[in-house]
């Protein structure tokens, strides 16, 4: 049952067990020989104490212990452990950055408790989006990653292992997932109070389909729909929200929190804690504090309804 229950979490996609990239693969590979080695070992040594407790408790030729002493007891092992820490390292050089061109650079900064990210298209000018990651599959994808503030860890379980986000210093990482699809990223390394609350959602597409998102995502926002995404503009502005935030297109050009220009159409809100709704837009900008303690935005609950209504249907609309 225990085993069962164990089980139910290998799945889903957020599992590095359910590899969907080449160097995820890799890691589940490793994961699965270290297992099966490590298991074979305990079987044997619990064999051969029940022989020797159990089957044959009689007294033992001391020329045959000693032997197995230094044979199971150092030679076994350093050929075991030797073995498998040469064929580990023989898996490092695939998860390096060499190779030819990447189809995709990516620049990602954790920072407390959200992720900026800035794609770098081979020509025209970088995109800045935030808290949500697409892919091309079957094509390398280079990850460059640093923190302004406090090390921050870069994790994909379904793509690939993790790597440290540290102040000062930008780490490199290879990504070539192998099938479309979502998965789930976090933050890998203790950040502070809402750590657990520094999430995203990647997601792997056809080229041509990431090609035309990429494109709509460098776009301006789309000018407001409707007399209320019109009103929820206008709130956006006059409350000083494009001081941290912006909307490329509009007045609002700050940098300090996530770029919003097309944030209706992320999956998740809030580094995927709330899903993408206008009800959820309501509740993230009138109660940050309660939805991710100790963020740095400030909570809004003081205006009035409709007005924050009318902020989450223009938020919502910038699709
Ligand atoms: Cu960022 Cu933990």
């Amino acid at each position: 049952m225990a085993a069962l229950g164990l089980c139910s979490a290998c799945g889903g996609p957020q599992s590095s067990l359910r590899p969907a990239g080449i160097e995820a693969a890799r890691v589940a590979e490793l994961f699965w020989w270290m297992t099966a080695v490590g298991l074979l070992i305990w079987a044997l040594v619990i064999g051969l104490a029940l022989y020797v407790t159990r089957l044959r408790p009689a007294e033992h030729n001391v020329r045959a212990s000693r032997w197995l002493i230094i044979g199971g007891g150092a030679v076994f092992p350093t050929l075991v452990l030797g073995a498998l820490l040469t064929y580990s390292l023989s898996l490092m050089s695939e998860l390096r950055p060499a190779g030819g061109e990447p189809a995709a650079r990516i620049e990602v900064a954790g920072e407390q408790w959200w992720w900026r990210v800035r794609y770098l298209p081979a020509n025209g000018e970088a995109v800045e989006l935030a808290n949500e990651i697409r892919l091309p599959v079957g094509e390398r994808a280079l990850f460059r990653l640093s923190s302004p503030d406090v090390i921050h860890s870069f994790w994909i379980p379904a793509l690939g292992g993790k790597l440290d986000m540290i102040p000062g210093r930008v780490n490199e990482l290879i990504l070539e997932p192998t099938e479309t699809g979502v998965y789930r990223g976090a933050c890998a390394e203790y950040c502070g109070t809402s750590h657990a609350l520094m999430n995203f959602q990647v997601v792997v597409m056809e080229p041509q389909a990431y090609a035309a998102w990429l494109t709509h995502q460098a776009a301006p926002a789309s000018p407001p729909r409707s007399t209320v995404a019109e009103r929820g503009q206008r709130a956006f502005l006059a409350n000083g929200c494009g001081a941290c935030h912006a909307i490329r297109g509009t007045p609002a050009d700050g940098r300090v929190g996530p770029d919003l220009t097309h944030v209706g159409s992320r999956l998740g809100l809030g580094a995927d804690v709330l899903p993408n709704t206008p009800e959820d837009f309501v509740r993230w900008i009138g109660h940050t504090d309660r939805v991710k303690p100790n963020v740095k935005m400030p909570a809004f609950g003081m205006l009035p309804e409709d007005e924050l209504a009318a902020l989450a249907t223009y938020l919502s609309e910038l699709e």
